[in-house]
């Protein structure tokens, strides 16, 4: 990906389609993935800890935003997880955005997955849920940003897991968390990668 990095919008490098497996105790499955997207050639080991470790989704009226969607595991991880639940799912790469659709219609739940572009997202999109493991290498302001741009869209009972590792500030953006009035805990910590739990204040 010399050149390039995975957030960019519409990733210049030449595509490459390739197939990805999942596989978790509950869910297995095989997506496509492709060159110029966030891991492109294998389920992250973050994300793997946050699909294993975030507590059950188990509401079938759930919506769930999944901030950052690459090719899509933690959408449709979700969306077979809970067969009633709706998905938004959103990236600023739009060769993500079309490998998550692509991935949601090979598992069946094209209906209730929506991949937006995030200025498309409706303003009023109440979630129950925010799964995600979330840019970044964006940078700090970005970061922050991009989060309180989203954690608002929260129901008042709703909930956030970010999985990030530890080396990159897991703890620091916890503690801010907590500060801009969200209140933030560790919910594991495993292998440099902390899962964090963000309430709406
Ligand atoms: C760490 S990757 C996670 C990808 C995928 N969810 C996974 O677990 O494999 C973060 C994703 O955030 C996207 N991203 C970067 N900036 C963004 C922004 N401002 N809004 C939405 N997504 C963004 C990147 O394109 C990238 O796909």
């Amino acid at each position: 990906m010399s050149g390039t990095h995975y957030f960019d919008d519409d990733p210049s490098v030449a595509s490459e389609p390739m197939s990805v497996e999942i596989n978790l105790p509950d869910v297995a499955l095989t997506l496509t993935s492709d060159r110029g997207v966030f891991s492109a050639d294998k389920l992250d080991a973050g994300t793997k800890l946050l699909l294993l470790e975030a507590p059950a989704l188990t509401d079938a009226d759930e919506v769930i935003l999944d901030i950052g969607c690459g090719w899509g595991p933690i959408t449709c991880v979700a969306a077979r997880r809970v067969p009633g639940a709706e998905v938004w799912a959103i990236d600023v790469n739009e060769r993500a955005r079309t490998l998550t659709a692509a991935n949601a219609a090979t598992i069946g739940a094209e209906e209730r997955v929506h991949v937006v572009a995030p200025d498309d997202v409706p303003e009023d999109l109440v979630v129950d849920r925010i799964l995600s493991n979330p840019p970044i290498r964006v940078g700090k302001q970005s970061l922050h940003d991009l989060l309180l741009r989203w954690l608002p869209h929260l129901a008042p009972d709703g909930v956030a897991h970010l999985v990030v590792q530890r080396h990159l500030g897991a703890d620091s953006l916890a503690r801010w968390l907590s500060e801009q009035g969200y209140p933030t805990t560790r919910l594991k910590s495993r292998a440099g990668f902390r899962i964090l739990e963000v309430r709406p204040s």
